[in-house]
């Protein structure tokens, strides 16, 4: 992370207490002020998702049914847009706007790059190359992510300006809104000012008094830390229920997600809770010990461990625990919620756990809802994967891309329905 904010770090990788708690505070605040912000990014999400899901199905001629990749065209380029239209400001070149500076596709690549050196960088013979790449894309985003910095303040200043000449003139109403008129109309001139969605939230930000290179760094953590690994863990719950396997669940899913009382959203949210716990977004978390010491598991065992040792946390361990989660291997959407640690614990525990949840929902409801909802046959309809077991005891899937170059992301599903 500090190489990707010039030196400067994220919360994640904050570990003074104080440091940490100031930065988590105020930042998570600027991009989740109240319910109403947070309601507004979530109708977003359903929005994006129905207009990705329009726009990218098509139809093979003299084959029934409707195609989508849900992977690729959907959920990917969802989170994609989350980042680049509400955190960073970065123009995405797409049918509607053909003057973006990065296709989707490209900026969804250069986030899972980020994310990949930020969170699975641990194999040294591919750390050099990592670390190189990312710092060449994440100096570019950082300087787009400047410049939406500095252009979300330009109306403010206008703000500002007219507010003065309300304050002296306020009995004379038609010579405001006149004079209001072509002020604005002079300044979007003069500025080729446009409101983004990012604005607001970049002003929130401005407003905690950091230096504008800290802010910088705050973009793009969260942008890294909320798009891409978002995206897999949606991508691996929809292909954990389009299995076979899970038939049953799927029926039910289906079903609930054509009505709209708490009863069913509370299952809605228990079965992607248990979407995510058995079909985990990442095997298990990396840290590196500060010193030497006995970590405690919990269980009655004991593990030595000395400065400098690399300790792997296996998620899917953890969430198999027998004592936490009767009868691991079953889905069973009405199990506390209170029993998860899906996105971490302590310390450094997401704070994007209900919004995901929330936005989670939205696109699962839209998915499930396209009638008989399928894989499509052969390889296009499967997350062309192998499993591997890096650490020992928690297996890692890994995917292969359209250039069969393996790769920890998911990156292709394709789904059939029937027209509605
Ligand atoms: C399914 C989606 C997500 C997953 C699986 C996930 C997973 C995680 C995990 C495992 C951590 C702990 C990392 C560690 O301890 O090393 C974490 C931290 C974090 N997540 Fe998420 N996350 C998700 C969504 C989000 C969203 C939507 C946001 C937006 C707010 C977000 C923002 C963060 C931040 C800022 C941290 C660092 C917190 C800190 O250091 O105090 N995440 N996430």
């Amino acid at each position: 992370m500090k190489p990707l904010t010039n030196g400067f770090g994220f919360m994640l990788v904050f570990d003074e207490k104080a440091k940490h708690d100031w930065f988590r505070t105020r930042v998570i605040r600027a991009l989740f002020p109240n319910k109403e912000v947070v309601n507004g990014y979530v109708s977003w999400y359903k929005q994006m998702t129905q207009q990705l899901v329009k726009e990218n199905s098509y139809k093979i001629s003299g084959i029934p049914g409707t195609r989508v990749d849900i992977v690729r065209n959907v959920i990917n380029l969802a989170a994609v847009h989350w980042a680049s239209d509400w955190l960073m400001g970065t123009p995405l070149k797409t049918k509607n706007h053909p003057i973006g500076l990065f296709t989707e596709q490209e900026m969804y690549d250069v986030l899972m790059l980020l994310c990949t050196c930020v969170f699975i960088n641990v194999l040294p013979e591919r750390g050099f190359f990592l670390k190189d790449q990312a710092q060449i894309f994440g100096d570019k985003v950082n300087s787009l992510i400047e410049k939406s910095i500095e252009a979300c303040r330009l109306p403010r200043q206008r703000y500002v300006i007219l507010r003065c000449i309300y304050i002296k003139k306020d009995h004379l109403t038609y010579l405001q809104s006149v004079f209001s008129h072509v002020a604005s109309k002079a300044s979007s001139f003069l500025f080729a000012q446009e409101e983004k969605a990012c604005y607001p939230f970049l002003r929130r930000l401005a407003e905690i008094g950091i230096a504008r290179g800290e802010m910088v760094s705050q973009v793009i953590g969260l942008s890294v830390g909320s798009s891409v690994n978002w995206a897999q863990s949606i991508s691996q719950m929809v292909d954990f229920y389009l299995d076979d396997a899970r038939a049953a669940e799927r029926a039910e899913i289906v079903k609930l997600v054509q009505r709209d009382d708490a009863e069913a959203i509370e299952l809605l949210h228990g079965y992607i809770r248990e979407g995510q716990r058995l079909a985990p977004q990442f095997p298990g978390l990396l840290r590196q010990a500060a010193v030497t010491d006995t970590v405690d598991l919990g269980d009655g065992r004991k593990v030595d461990v000395r400065a400098g040792d690399l300790i792997f946390s296996s998620f899917y361990n953890a969430q198999h625990n027998e004592t936490d989660f009767p009868e691991p291997n079953k889905v069973n959407p009405r199990r506390p919620k209170e029993s998860y640690q899906n996105q971490g614990s302590g310390f450094h525990i997401c704070p994007g756990v209900d919004f995901t949840l929330m936005t989670a929902t939205e696109v699962v409801k839209i998915i499930f809802k396209l009638p008989n909802i399928r894989r499509a046959p052969g390889a296009a309809g499967t997350m062309a994967s192998y499993t591997i077991q890096q650490v020992p005891g928690t297996d890692n899937r890994m995917y292969l891309d359209n250039t069969s170059k393996e790769t920890p992301w998911p990156g292709s599903l394709t789904v059939v329905y029937d027209d509605a």
